[in-house]
């Protein structure tokens, strides 16, 4: 481990030691720094973050015991997770008298110590011991991260969207069963696999079943398994996803979708834990906590009898509903940020952002495809856009919501905004006219306006009252 470079602190009032410790270390290969002084030795910390200290524990004024006790105390330190990383490694010098105090200064986090005089050849094993388990540390605190970017996490800070994590959070510490509820792409599986991470089944399988992708026979074996020959070709037994999970979270997506004759079996297995394998004749017990999901109106299928109304009022218990995004625009500058950030790394691309028209077309959109339709225009744009400003024309979003068709965008001068606000009033009013068989009041009616302000709009912009001549 001799071969790791790192920045070095030395903190000693003597001047002779500072000299000779400095050059061997650099001879070492490593980055020196000095202090003479604790207060110094602060400030540098603040400063310079190195990588590691070595610290005199017997200097007048401040000894090394009050600089460790300084650094503990640091406002910030408390918030992070993993203190090695933003404090420096210590290891504190003394003389061999005063061994206690290394002792003290171990109990507050210095990594190892050294007595005083020491060999060089000591001081190298010391210093390559705490680099090693430095680096070590930094490794496992750069693969926790990349694992945990793995998981997604529910962006969204509106009032809607809070009160339905914040509820999913209670559940989540509750066996209940929750009936995820919402339009496509609400974010119904991401909040899903949030309540399993949130629950005390964490540690253990997350597994999905899509009640809607499979013919009933096929869906009926993912869920339950099967004993050796109970059809053909079943030649092993083999376990379904229900037994497969462990005792840990089973998520019943598109559940609106599963066919009427299997619904009875799941909602046995919701009730008393325990199944059948197909072909098989004992019951096998299970543990786990089921989240469901559809974007069906279940009741509506319980009176047109595709939804079991049994099944309807077990899953019903902690129905949470995902709010569709164009209810909650606050959120999309945030969902723009993530996304964007997760494209732009993805297109091995860095430093987009949108331009201001941009994010009025996103705010102004109305979202039918909800959050996956803005992260799927949002990567779409990340490949399109040559540089480093996404504007509306990269967005390329379908025009019923909002205009921000290329032409719009072509010339963005200093008031595209305003252009653009323009453009898209005189469309509609247009259009309502037209519609409206060039009836004013009719069409003021379906704008939601007075009449006499649509008159006012229809002089002020020069528009024509009344159909295209020719
Ligand atoms: N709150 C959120 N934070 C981060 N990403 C989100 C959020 N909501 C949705 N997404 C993203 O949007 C996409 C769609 O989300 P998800 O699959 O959870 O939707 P859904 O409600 O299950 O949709 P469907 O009903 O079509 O299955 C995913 O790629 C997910 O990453
Ligand atoms: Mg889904």
């Amino acid at each position: 481990m001799g071969s790791i470079k790192a920045k070095i602190l030395l903190v000693d009032d003597d001047a002779d030691i500072l000299e000779s410790l400095k050059n061997r270390l650099i001879w070492m290969g490593h980055e020196v720094v000095t202090a003479p002084d604790g207060r110094v030795a602060l400030d540098v910390i603040n400063k310079e973050s190195p990588d590691l200290m070595l610290l005199d524990l017997e200097m007048p004024d401040m000894t090394g015991l009050d600089v460790l006790d300084r650094l503990a105390a640091r406002p910030d330190q408390k918030k992070k997770a993993n203190a090695l990383l933003n404090d420096p490694v210590v290891i504190v010098m003394t003389a061999f008298a005063t061994v206690d105090r290394a002792v003290e200064a171990m109990r507050l986090g210095a990594f190892d110590f050294l007595t005083k005089p020491f060999k060089m050849d000591h001081l190298t094993v010391v210093i390559d011991k705490a680099l090693a388990t430095l680096s070590l540390t930094r490794r496992v605190e750069t693969l926790t991260g990349e694992i945990n970017k793995g998981y997604e996490i529910v962006v969204g800070k509106s009032a809607a969207m809070r009160s339905v994590v914040d509820a999913a959070r209670h559940a989540a510490r509750s066996p209940v069963t929750v009936l995820l509820l919402g339009e496509t792409g609400t974010g119904k599986e991401v909040l899903a696999r949030a309540i399993h991470r949130w629950s005390d089944r964490a540690s253990k399988p997350f597994m999905v079943i899509n009640c809607a992708a499979m013919p009933e026979h096929l869906l009926e074996n993912e869920l339950f398994g099967h004993e050796r020959g109970a059809f053909t070709g079943a030649i092993t037994k083999e376990i379904g996803k229900i037994e497969a999970a462990d005792d840990g979270t089973v998520f019943l997506d598109e559940i609106g979708d599963m066919p009427l004759p299997l619904q009875a079996r799941v909602l046995r297995l919701l009730q008393d834990q325990e199944f059948q394998r197909v072909g098989g004749h004992h019951n096998v017990r299970t543990n786990v906590r089921f989240i469901a999901a559809t974007n069906k109106d279940l009741r509506a299928g319980v009176k047109s009898q595709t939804f079991r109304a049994d099944l309807y009022f077990r899953l019903d218990v902690m129905p949470l509903t995902l709010p569709p995004l164009r209810e909650r625009a606050e959120d999309i500058p945030e969902l723009t940020d993530y996304f964007l950030e997760r494209h732009t790394v993805a297109a091995g691309k860095r430093g987009m952002r949108l331009s201001q028209e941009a994010m009025v077309c996103l705010s102004g959109y109305d979202w039918p495809g909800n959050v996956r339709e803005l992260e799927n225009v949002l990567a779409r744009a990340v490949i399109l856009c040559q540089d480093d400003v996404i504007e509306p024309a990269h967005l390329r979003l379908s025009s019923v919501g909002f205009p921000c068709e290329p032409d719009i965008q072509e010339d963005v001068t200093g008031s595209a905004y305003y252009d653009a606000l323009d453009r898209y009033s005189r469309k509609l009013i247009g259009q309502a006219l037209s519609r409206a068989g060039w009836n004013q009041t009719k069409a003021a009616k379906s704008l939601g306006i007075q009449r006499t302000y649509l008159t006012k709009l229809l002089r002020q912009k020069g528009i024509p009252g009344h159909p295209p001549q020719d």
